[in-house]
């Protein structure tokens, strides 16, 4: 056990090594500084992928490395306080504004900074020098605060903000409401009835209903769902790449197609298609016509009878993870009355690869979503077995067709055929 240990530790190292090279290098071809989370750190560099790749294996095996140095009882213990410090220390910062009130380049007084946060100013230390350990904000000298580029960034991009502020007020409540959901609803198949809900939106019949009257957190929603759009792997080309070519005319329904951005994407690559977004009323109030473009709009929520009749094609992109299974169910045998014979559904969505074939890093992620989505909505990200069952469970007229999963893509399409 020792022996194997330390070669795990050795192969780490050379991975560590091998790639933080090969990312330097680029860097410095390219006239960058190198890796730093400083305060004139670049802020958002892509690279390209075969650099990203090794961005990817540098995370995994120093991930790895650390977990392993760290030992099996840290593991344990230490989270507790790491997740609480960065959970407090973070929604601090959003919620009383800290990160614009710094200056971009030099620093400011404790003195003066509690004056206009109006927190006393040894306070507003103690707290601010908790989250230094974890990249956010930094001491050039005694008495003073600056920026790190991990705050830089809150303070230039508001959005970025609004990511951060839904973590720490609707992520970790929501996780930290599981026990006692899981604990009274057993059966996790109800979106009124999550960790988020009892803790913070009790009354309300799911997530979707608590942001129609929460407008300020919708904002906040919306702009993070759209920056998840702006993420190249949820591109809206991935799904024009795998479009059919016999589903490019005709008629097409975009359930929860929020403000059409997908819509308008194939509007553009599909002009002779006629496209109608639907989605909830709140949502819809923000939406916009553009002349010239085959695209309309249509409150309707997806639980009642689908009222476009005979349409081609229904799709539902990037929406049926946020459902239990029987509220899916709910949603596919709404569209029953309206089908045609041949009619396509379309689901463009996250497809959950098997357990353990993802690299730490991607895995940590796709539970991390995974379990949001548990804690949030009672749902989860299925992977392909789920997906069919669910659909087949609607009803056996609904025939899986087609599954295709196009490259550096997160989400994958899951064609199927109305076969009465
Ligand atoms: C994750 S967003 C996906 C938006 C869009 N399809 C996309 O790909 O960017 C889920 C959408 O489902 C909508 N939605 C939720 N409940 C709904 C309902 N009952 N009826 C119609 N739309 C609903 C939400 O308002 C939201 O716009």
């Amino acid at each position: 056990m020792g022996s194997l240990n330390i070669c795990q530790s050795a192969r780490l190292v050379d991975i560590i090594t091998d790639n933080t090279t090969k990312i330097e290098a680029y860097r410095q071809e390219r006239g960058l500084c190198p890796l730093s989370l400083g305060p004139d750190a670049s802020l958002d560099v892509k690279y390209p992928p075969h650099v990203e790749q090794c961005r990817r294996a540098l995370i995994d095996a120093s991930l790895e490395l650390g977990d392993l140095a760290t030992g099996p009882l840290e593991l344990r213990l230490v989270p507790g306080w790491a997740v609480m410090t960065m959970f407090g220390v973070t929604q601090f910062i959003c919620n009383f504004d800290i990160a614009p009130r710094v200056p971009l380049t030099g620093d400011v007084s404790y003195e003066s900074l509690s004056k206009t946060v109006n927190v006393s100013a040894s306070v507003l230390r103690q707290v601010l020098r908790a989250g230094m350990p974890y990249h956010m904000f930094y001491e050039p000298r005694p008495g003073y605060v600056a920026h790190t580029a991990t705050t830089k960034v809150m303070a230039r991009e508001p959005l970025i903000t609004d990511w951060t502020r839904l973590s720490t007020d609707v992520l970790l409540p929501a996780g930290a409401g599981l026990t006692e959901a899981l604990t009274k609803e057993p059966a996790a198949n109800d979106p009124a009835k999550t960790g988020f809900m009892f803790t913070k939106g009790g009354g309300e019949s799911g997530m979707f209903m608590y942001l129609e009257k929460h407008p300020e957190l919708a904002r906040q929603f919306a702009g993070v769902m759209g920056a998840f759009q702006k993420d190249d792997a949820y591109a809206p080309r991935h799904l024009l790449n795998s479009w059919s070519d016999n589903l490019q005319t005709g008629k097409l329904v975009d359930l929860g197609g929020s403000l059409g951005a997908v819509a308008f994407a194939l509007a553009d690559e599909f002009p002779k298609l006629e496209i109608v977004v639907q989605d909830l009323p709140g949502v819809l109030e923000g939406a916009e016509v553009r002349t010239g473009k085959n695209v309309s709009f249509m409150p309707h929520d997806f639980f009642n009878e689908q009222p476009v009749k005979d349409a081609d094609v229904y799709m539902f992109r990037w929406v049926l993870h946020n459902w239990p299974d029987l509220h899916v169910q709910r949603i596919l045998k709404a569209l029953i009355p309206s089908l045609k014979p041949g009619a396509k559904i379309i689901i463009f969505d996250e497809i959950m690869p098997p357990a353990g074939t993802m690299s730490l890093s991607v895995e940590r992620y796709q539970r991390n979503i995974d379990f949001g989505m548990l804690t949030l909505f009672n749902s989860k990200i299925r992977d392909i077995e789920e997906w069919k069952e669910v659909i087949t469970q609607s009803d056996q007229r609904f025939k899986v067709t087609d599954v295709r999963f196009p490259e550096n893509s997160r989400l994958s399409l899951i064609e199927i055929a109305w076969q009465p």
